[in-house]
């Protein structure tokens, strides 16, 4: 298997297979399927909302690459007359700056240096990137999920409805037939904002908000994930939010680390060493108190630059990951010699004959890990898996 896997990573640097997914099925054995916000995916890797999924040549790239999923960049919401409370967050975007960054533990990993926030263009824009998610997602083509941030108010104060009820019922209508999947960001920046001082007022969001997306929305059916954000505070928070969110259909676990002192957000081996941390311990909780209320399905987000990493994020209880960083990698830090970038990070994700996504589980089932079940080892097995 592992001579296989060699040769197989040389010759799909040149291009990957039009099916990776079923590919890897055949010759190894190995069933990626994953799930995202309740859908089926052919296998976990997907993108995270950002500047990498604005309009729909980007999104033809990641379709024909093979991506599993794309969340598009995060919409400001607004009412009736095109007032936005949380219009501060709607800032045009500066360069960005792919640079390296080094974690409290010495590892060098990468981080994207930038100052811009939601989407920066009309709502209307937004609408016609929505017709086309909700076209390629009903075709089967690639599900595209829209992003949103709503009105977040303080303690003495009420949500602003009319906002949520004109952003969620345009977004319905965009999208089409069917259920609409939906993120709902809590962003980093928002994290460095006074708005976000008090745990309070945080927990009332997360408590809050998921009620208000539905109520407001219409009658079209709408699943809703939540992108939380890794607020100022501890780990026991952070289990505390993913907590009080319990009314999400999922949670995305968690947005980038915000460093107060350059005012930017950031990630690298930081971010991942913190989100692991908290979904471990999240994990260790709900299997201590099996039988409990069925908490929202997770996913996993933040530094995922190697197959090993979302093996990391599936046994921390993840279904499937969403990635922004690795897609923007300098050409040269790429094995694949040609392909969009997707398709470059798809094959080292994928197939790399030591850190790859194959090549872990194949690992895993060596040390008695992970289990065949009918012939093949599932990848949606590790979510589950009780580790002694
Ligand atoms: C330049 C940039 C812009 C982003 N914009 C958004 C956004 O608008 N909404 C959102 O939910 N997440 C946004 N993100 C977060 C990413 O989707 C992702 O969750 C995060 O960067 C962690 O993954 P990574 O380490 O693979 O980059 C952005 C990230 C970057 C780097």
């Amino acid at each position: 298997m592992h001579a296989r896997l060699g040769h197989d990573f040389e010759r799909f640097g040149r291009g990957l297979p039009r099916d990776a997914a079923a590919y890897v099925r055949e010759a190894y054995g190995v069933d990626l399927t994953a799930r995202y916000l309740g859908y089926t995916l052919p296998h976990p890797i997907g993108k995270g909302s950002g500047q990498l999924s604005l309009n729909a040549e980007q999104l033809e790239t990641d379709r024909e690459a093979g991506l599993a999923f794309v969340v598009l960049k995060t919409v400001v919401a607004e009412d009736a007359a095109g007032a936005r409370s949380m219009g501060a967050w709607a800032v045009p975007e500066t360069k960005m700056r792919v640079e390296r960054r080094r974690a409290a533990d010495g590892r060098v990993g990468w981080t994207v240096t930038w100052k811009g926030r939601g989407w920066d263009g009309a709502f209307e824009d937004y609408l016609a990137l929505v017709r086309i998610a909700g076209d390629l997602t009903r075709d089967g083509a690639l599900l595209t999920v829209p992003s949103a941030k709503y009105h977040l108010p303080r303690l003495d104060e009420p949500f602003r409805e009319s906002e949520y009820r004109h952003t969620t019922l345009r977004l319905a209508e965009a999208w089409g037939e069917g259920v609409l999947p939906l993120e709902k960001d809590f962003s980093p920046t928002l994290a460095g904002d006074v708005l976000a001082d008090e745990r309070s007022r945080i927990l009332r969001w997360l408590r809050e908000v998921p009620a208000l997306i539905r109520s407001t929305g219409g009658p079209a059916p709408l699943r809703l994930a939540l992108k939380l954000m890794n607020a100022r505070f501890d780990d026991a928070f952070q289990r505390e939010m993913m907590a009080a969110a319990a009314g999400a259909d999922a949670l995305v676990c968690f947005n980038r680390l915000w460093d107060g002192s350059t005012n930017v957000a950031y990630g690298g081996w930081d971010l991942s060493e913190r989100n692991l941390g908290v979904l471990r311990a999240a994990r260790r909780e709900r299997l201590a108190r099996p039988g409990g209320a069925a908490s929202p399905a997770l996913v996993g987000t933040g530094n995922v630059c190697s197959g090993r990493l979302v093996l990391d994020y599936a046994r921390a209880g993840c279904e499937s990951v969403e990635l922004h960083t690795f897609f923007q990698l300098p050409l040269s830090e790429y094995p694949a010699s040609a392909g969009s970038r997707t398709q470059r990070a798809l094959h080292v994700l994928l197939f790399h004959p030591v850190d790859g996504l194959v090549a872990g589980m194949l690992e895993l089932e060596a040390a008695g890990v992970l289990h065949r079940c009918g012939g093949e080892l599932r990848f949606l097995d590790l979510c589950d898996l009780v580790e002694g």
